[in-house]
């Protein structure tokens, strides 16, 4: 099958997959349209993982980091493995890293810490960086600001999920903005507009598979082949041919991650 499709970030380190699962669910991927899928890790253990899958298949680059939900376990020892991780072979990336005042999962000043050490290491590393915000109230562009990230550094709004308004402002500053399943869902007009009004060239398609499948598969577990359903709903909203979005996708994901 021809390779076509970059899913930006997926969680093939998902820990509720059964070791058969998992090689069942690569077996897919080895099958599909997939060109390449970043496995993104969100806290240490993940984050190895992320780098085996990395190291096992040719279509497959890993991103180490911490999620906001796991910031408390981001202690110094954690900190100094991270640091080893990202200087192994296939990582493009930190991540993810960033906000969550929804879930409040860990304490909003330890998210702000592990954050910013994570935003200072990312950038000493001249890697790109993956951002995961979610009501955080303008807090995650601030410390981004405020930590030297722009100009002239990588940085991903993964699963954009905010306004037009605000993707222009993103975009301004150098960010780039990846668009998941929930483009897919009926009344959806947001992000509808969001892809509408942002030039294909500052976009990138992901799953953040198993979670938020796209219609029409809406209720299943999600997989990276499924970003195919991400795409053609780009190319609809945009009056564009499925495959000049996966193209555009694809040369803008190789770009960002630098392949
Ligand atoms: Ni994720």
């Amino acid at each position: 099958m021809e390779k076509l499709l970059f899913d930006s970030h997926a969680h093939i380190n998902y820990e509720g997959y059964s070791d058969a699962e998992r090689d069942e669910l690569m077996g897919r991927i080895d099958d599909s349209a997939i060109a390449y899928v970043v496995d993104v890790g969100f806290d240490i253990e993940s984050s190895r993982l992320a780098i085996a899958h990395a190291q096992a298949k040719p279509w497959c680059y890993a991103a180490v980091g911490v999620h906001p939900h796991d910031a408390k376990t981001l202690t110094d020892d954690a900190f100094e493995t991270l640091k080893k991780l990202l200087k192994e072979p296939k990582v493009v990336a930190l991540g993810e890293t960033g906000l969550d005042y929804y879930r409040d999962h860990s304490p909003r000043d330890v998210q702000r810490d592990a954050f910013r050490r994570q935003i200072r290491l990312g950038l000493e590393a001249g890697l790109p960086i993956i951002i995961h915000d979610r009501e955080s109230g303008g807090d995650t562009i601030e410390i981004l600001k405020e930590e030297g990230a722009f100009p002239g550094s990588r940085v991903l709004m993964h699963c954009f999920s905010g306004s037009a308004e605000q993707a222009a402002e993103y975009i301004a500053l150098g960010c780039t903005i990846s668009i998941a399943g929930p483009i897919t869902y009926k009344n959806n007009k947001k992000t509808i507009r969001v892809v509408a009004e942002t030039p294909l060239e500052h976009l990138l398609i992901e799953t953040d598979s198993p979670y938020l499948t796209p219609e029409p598969f809406r209720g299943k577990q999600n997989e990276p082949p499924y970003v195919e359903h991400v795409a053609r709903k780009v190319a609809e909203i945009k009056g564009l041919a499925y495959e000049e979005v996966a193209a555009a996708t694809l040369a803008n994901a190789k770009r960002f991650f630098g392949l």
